[in-house]
């Protein structure tokens, strides 16, 4: 079998933990950090096939990847997927905590049920997966955590209100989670604009994204992984947010 995914290099060797890896920007992250010799764990929830297809090509090209399958949202799979990373092949040295949803809803609409389900997934779930995984690191003694969350997060925009609520609140979680895990552990967020727009976006959608950027384009996968790569590489940075949006958060 043909090796594609080195062997050297700042991260090769160490672990990286995925959530909702199995397509669009997780895949694309899963992809980078296979480029960068990482053993993966990667996670999935309704995407089984697409998980099960990424590891196997990822196997054939030499890398060691381990998959957990879970609901993030509810109790019980957080749960199962904490214990799970306990044990083989033992905690990760780094976490990418990408999984969430994305509800087009505004506030008048958005029911109880919504509700509980846009902060369980996008608020609770990267929170307790940063502190539990995260003390697991700093027994270890190093570790490198980089939370998605998102431009909205930073200026909320109404059609996505309870999604936008849920972001912003991962800001002030970063920087509890910085000092929490500190000295041995950093966490960073990175707030990404318009990089993967959803699937059934029109036209007219796609060009008011564009415009609401300062530099009139979408955003790229690699913009992310970028932003995601030096996190982990940098030894002096802790409880920060980047934007990665095109100067949207600016604009407002
Ligand atoms: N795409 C963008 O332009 C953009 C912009 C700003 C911020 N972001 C942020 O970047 C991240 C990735 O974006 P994306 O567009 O690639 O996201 P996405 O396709 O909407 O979802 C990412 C993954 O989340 C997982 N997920 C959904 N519900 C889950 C649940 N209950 N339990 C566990 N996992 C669940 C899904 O896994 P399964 O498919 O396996 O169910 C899915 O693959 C998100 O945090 C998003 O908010 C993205």
């Amino acid at each position: 079998m043909r090796t594609i995914y080195p062997s050297s290099g700042i991260l090769s060797r160490k672990t990286v933990f995925i959530t909702g890896s199995a397509r669009r920007l997780g895949r694309s992250l899963a992809l980078a950090m296979a480029e960068e010799g990482c053993t993966l764990l990667l996670h999935a929830h309704r995407s089984k096939k697409e998980l099960r297809d990424l590891a196997c090509t990822l196997r054939k090209g030499g890398a060691e990847v381990y998959t957990y399958y879970g609901d993030l949202g509810k109790e019980s799979g957080l749960k199962r997927i904490i214990e799970d990373l306990k044990n083989t092949p033992g905690p990760p040295d780094l976490m990418i905590l990408n999984a969430a949803s994305f509800l087009r809803k505004p506030l008048h609409q958005t029911t109880l049920k919504e509700w509980d389900e846009v902060l369980r997934l996008n608020l609770r779930a990267p929170v307790v997966l940063a502190i539990e995984l995260g003390m697991m690191m700093k027994r270890k003694g190093w570790g490198r955590i980089v939370i998605i969350g998102d431009s909205l997060g930073l200026v909320p925009y109404p059609l996505y209100a309870v999604h936008s609520i849920a972001k912003s609140a991962l800001l002030p979680a970063v920087r509890i989670l910085a000092e929490e895990l500190a000295p041995e552990v950093t966490v960073n967020l990175v707030a990404p604009g318009a990089v993967l727009l959803p699937e059934d976006y029109t036209q007219a959608q796609i060009q008011r994204a564009i415009e609401r950027s300062l530099l009139k384009t979408l955003g790229s996968p690699e913009d992310v992984i970028e932003a995601v790569r030096f996190f982990f590489k940098n030894k002096y940075i802790t409880g920060a947010i980047l934007p990665v949006d095109g100067g949207r958060s600016l604009k407002g």
